[in-house]
């Protein structure tokens, strides 16, 4: 059984036992949410020994040159001695809370300042950090265009770091994050003609919205569809918003699929998602899912089946842990 070190303590894991587990069972307090893969909150590094393939997977080369991993899904075969990450190879950024606007019932949209210095591309996400928690919030807004990084969070029942957003945080009060990751983003072909399709529901709005105006920032000739999905109208947010940008580009089309519409060609986001990327032509499209899960997952594999290609899929889950901490 492979034996891990971190500071002075010592644990040996048990079978299919991960690195993040092992060092909980210790008693160890090690940044987590999703405990999936996907939110790379745990980010870990080796410093002896040498990690699964599997642990870096989705992390970027330069990550993995310095032998960074993902503790949750890091099952050892040898013995390691590791690290948190270093504030050099992933800093940590101080932001103040600039504004705080309601969306929906459900969602709330946070103004950070940027930090000088950070770059990131609309669509990726950043790790926020509050008290002992760590999560993963994609940014909405252009954050070079806009000077600012806007956030759309679900309030999640009993969920620390959304409930602190909607309940605590306040303009004026500081935070800091970490990042950016994640590869949801813009990325121009030559011709700039190719289609792209944009589906999410909720809060998962906000990368397809940076991701839409970043498009159309950087002149796409293309058209752009972004469809916003919900249970209920009630459910949908920034409408006026999405119909200006609508207005002034001629590429970008804005949809709404709400289900308790009973419209019979849009309330399946599914089926509606599928003719869209048909009407588009789903050779050459690029397409964009974020958030619930589920959902993101479902697509995936029948825009594929429609014909997209899967190098052309991009995928930003939200996974929600139940036993995140
Ligand atoms: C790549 C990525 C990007 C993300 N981007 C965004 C974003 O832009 N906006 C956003 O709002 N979120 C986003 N998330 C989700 C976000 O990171 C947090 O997981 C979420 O805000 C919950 O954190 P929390 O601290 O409030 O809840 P936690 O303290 O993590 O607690 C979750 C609690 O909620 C309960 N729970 C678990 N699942 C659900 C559920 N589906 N509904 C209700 N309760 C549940 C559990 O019992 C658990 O006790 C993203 C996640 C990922 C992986
Ligand atoms: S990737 Fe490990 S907790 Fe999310």
């Amino acid at each position: 059984m492979a034996v891990v070190s971190y500071q002075k303590s010592k644990v040996v894991l048990q079978d299919n036992e991960s690195v993040l587990q092992g060092l909980e069972r210790l008693g160890e307090k090690i940044p987590s949410s999703c405990r999936s893969g996907a939110c790379q909150c745990c980010l870990m590094r080796a410093v002896a020994g040498a990690v699964p393939a599997k642990s870096q997977e989705g992390l970027k080369e330069t990550l993995k040159s310095q032998h960074y991993f993902l503790a949750c899904q890091c099952v050892p075969t040898e013995d390691l001695a590791v690290t948190l990450p270093a504030d050099d190879a992933v800093p940590v950024y101080p932001a103040q809370v600039i504004s705080k606007k309601q969306l929906n019932e459900e969602i709330t949209s946070i103004r950070l300042s940027c930090p000088a210095g950070f770059r990131c591309r609309p669509g990726q996400y950043i790790q926020v950090m509050q008290d002992s928690h760590i999560r993963s919030y994609s940014v909405a807004s252009l954050p070079i265009e806009d000077g600012f990084l806007e956030l759309h969070v679900r309030k999640i029942p009993g969920g620390s770091m959304s409930t602190w957003f909607h309940e605590t945080c306040q303009p004026g009060m500081q935070c800091s994050f970490r990042g950016p990751f994640g590869s949801c983003f813009y990325v121009p072909d030559a011709d700039r003609q190719f289609p792209i399709l944009l589906v999410g529901t909720g809060s998962g709005l906000a990368p397809l919205e940076g991701i839409a105006r970043d498009a159309l920032q950087q002149e796409h000739e293309g058209p752009v569809v972004l469809i916003h999905g919900s249970l209920r109208e009630s459910g949908l947010y920034h409408g006026n918003e999405l119909t200006a940008l609508q207005s002034a580009n001629k590429a970008f089309s804005y949809r709404t699929s709400v289900v308790e519409s009973g419209e019979t060609e849009s309330a399946d986001i599914r089926q509606f998602a599928k003719s869209e990327l048909t009407r588009l032509g789903a050779a050459g499209a690029r397409i964009f899912l974020c958030g619930a899960p589920d959902l993101v997952n479902d697509l995936k594999v029948r825009l594929f089946l429609a014909g997209a290609a899967s190098s052309h899929i991009h995928c930003d889950p939200f996974i929600i842990n139940a036993a995140s901490t």
